[in-house]
């Protein structure tokens, strides 16, 4: 057990995928998996373990924001093992051309965060995500004609921004889209020398108010969660 999951080692399979909001863990556990089990309700941050497609696979909330996830990823790759992790998330799109819905495969996340700034002082560490999940990720989405986006985003440290001038700066820079965890959870994977990925649906357009049904964001949270899953059990096959 850890300060902040109560599960034993064993109960967290080696690869996870990491929702930012827990009760969109517990319907992934319910929709995709086979005999799902909830090994965490510490603060209420579910996680579940079951089987897809005859492979042991977690997933867990992460919270909201670098701090947070930080816990839970730093948790589950020292003390639980973990190898393979993605992050099946949000985004606001700032990238041309990109639309509600569309799936953005991240390859890169700039970030604003202080935690970074604390960890490599005046070194811009440039938190990439794994390459062979990433050439997996892609390839499934093709093979089922999901549309996708596949590049760099930023993970911010606000939701709530006064001064948005520097989205202009980095979307000058190919940046496609913002949410607030994927740079923390490339960079940890990094140092425990494990394989993560972001896959993220966009749920906003910034500087517009269009709204999403809840049917609408369902179906691409299903292609997302597909391309993740199976994309885990391409790189992982001997793991477990
Ligand atoms: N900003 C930050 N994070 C997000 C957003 C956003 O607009 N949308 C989804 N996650």
């Amino acid at each position: 057990m850890t300060p902040h999951i109560s599960a034993q080692i064993g109960d967290i399979a080696q690869s996870i995928l990491l929702p930012g909001d827990p009760l969109r863990a517990k319907w992934i556990a319910e929709t995709f998996l086979k005999d799902p089990v909830c090994f965490n309700e510490v603060r209420g941050m579910l996680g579940f373990t079951g089987s897809y497609n005859g492979q042991k696979i977690s997933v867990m909330g992460t919270g909201m924001g670098m701090p947070s996830l930080s816990i839970y990823v730093h948790e589950l790759l020292d003390i639980y093992g973990v190898k393979t992790l993605i992050r099946v998330g949000s985004c606001g799109a700032i990238g041309d051309g990109l639309g509600l819905l569309d799936v953005i495969i991240c390859s890169a996340a700039s970030t604003d965060s202080a935690i970074n700034r604390q960890k490599f002082g005046n070194i811009a560490y440039a938190p990439v995500a794994n390459f062979y999940l990433l050439r997996e990720a892609v390839r499934l989405a093709e093979e089922r004609n999901i549309r996708h986006t596949v590049g760099p985003i930023m993970s911010g440290d606000q939701f709530y921004i006064d001064d948005t001038s520097h989205l202009a700066k980095v979307k000058s820079h190919g940046v496609l889209g913002i949410e607030m965890e994927a740079a923390a959870l490339y960079t940890l994977a990094a140092k425990f020398n494990a394989q993560a990925l972001g896959i993220m649906t966009v749920s906003d357009i910034i500087g517009e108010t269009k709204e999403l049904s809840s049917k609408e964001r369902e179906q691409s949270m299903r292609d997302m969660c597909l391309i993740a899953l199976d994309t885990v059990c391409q790189s992982t096959s001997s793991l477990d």
